[in-house]
């Protein structure tokens, strides 16, 4: 049953309009599948436009969700080097960007949003009040940003752990999760900078994240292994590390002796003033 229903969802997508990958690891409840052909079957009748970028430095994914009816489109966590892509990218698909959202001061790449907005006047940044860093539109929790002449919701949920001012964003009518570093598939972003907090993100992720419908399609600020999605319920069931307890997870957090990020010095100034 659930091979022959993945199958169709594959098939539609062939003849779709839209870049909407659907989940295929087989491994999906029926509920999760579900959200998945809500999703498609939204994107395919609907106007909304859903692309996800990926630059190959950082392994930054950037978020695309446009409205076709009126030509609106919302950037998520674009990346400086990739502007000229994300630009054409915007016009083949005829779209322009109104809103470019961070969901954090990013420390391993510096964000395009500042030098976007020179070439697109009417584009405003919007980033987490709590990040300190500029922007035209600083968000609160629970903020709703409506935008498609009023068809689209993108609500902010702040969760601060991988840094204090980490927000993730739930599109309500997509029914996906847009969750920058705080939740990553099978992991999470480190917490040893940037007022980061390991028991933060911990209740970031369980008392946000998880809270959200189990179908609800996660899509993270980076992947390493290739991998471009995954849900609240398999998240939940199979993150190898905040399925941990909380004392357990502290501890393997600690413990993780990363080496800081290249471009830490560089990025995390620029990106608090936009990237400019
Ligand atoms: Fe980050």
């Amino acid at each position: 049953m659930v091979a022959s229903k993945l199958i169709k969802y594959k098939h539609v997508l062939c003849c779709g309009l839209v870049e909407m990958n659907a989940l295929s690891n087989g491994t999906e409840s029926k509920e999760e599948l579900k959200y998945i052909k809500r999703t498609t079957n939204l994107t395919l009748n609907g106007t909304a436009v859903f692309q996800q970028f990926k630059d190959p430095i950082s392994s930054t994914y950037t978020y695309l969700l446009g409205d076709k009816a009126t030509g609106e489109c919302i950037l998520i966590d674009p990346v400086i080097e990739r502007i000229d892509h994300d630009m054409s990218k915007m016009k083949e698909l005829h779209l322009s960007p109104i809103i470019a959202i961070n969901t954090h001061c990013h420390a391993d790449h510096i964000t395009s949003t500042g030098k976007m907005k020179t070439m697109v006047p009417k584009l405003k940044s919007y980033i987490s009040k709590a990040s300190g860093a500029d922007a035209d539109i600083h968000l609160i929790h629970g903020e709703e940003i409506v935008w498609a002449n009023g068809t689209r919701t993108l609500k902010a949920i702040a969760t601060p752990g991988h840094t204090d001012g980490c927000m993730s964003f739930v599109d309500l009518e997509l029914g996906c999760v847009f969750t920058g570093d705080c939740l990553l598939i099978d992991g999470c972003g480190r917490t040893d900078f940037q007022g980061g907090s390991s028991k933060t993100l911990y209740q970031s992720v369980h008392n946000e994240l998880f809270a959200l419908d189990a179908g609800t399609i996660v899509y993270p600020g980076h992947d390493y292994k290739g991998r471009v999605r995954s849900t609240i319920g398999h998240e939940s069931k199979y993150n190898s590390r905040l399925t941990k307890t909380l004392p357990e997870y502290v501890d393997l957090m600690k413990n993780l002796g990363l080496s800081l990020p290249k471009k830490l010095d560089v990025a995390v100034p620029a990106n608090m003033k936009c990237g400019v």
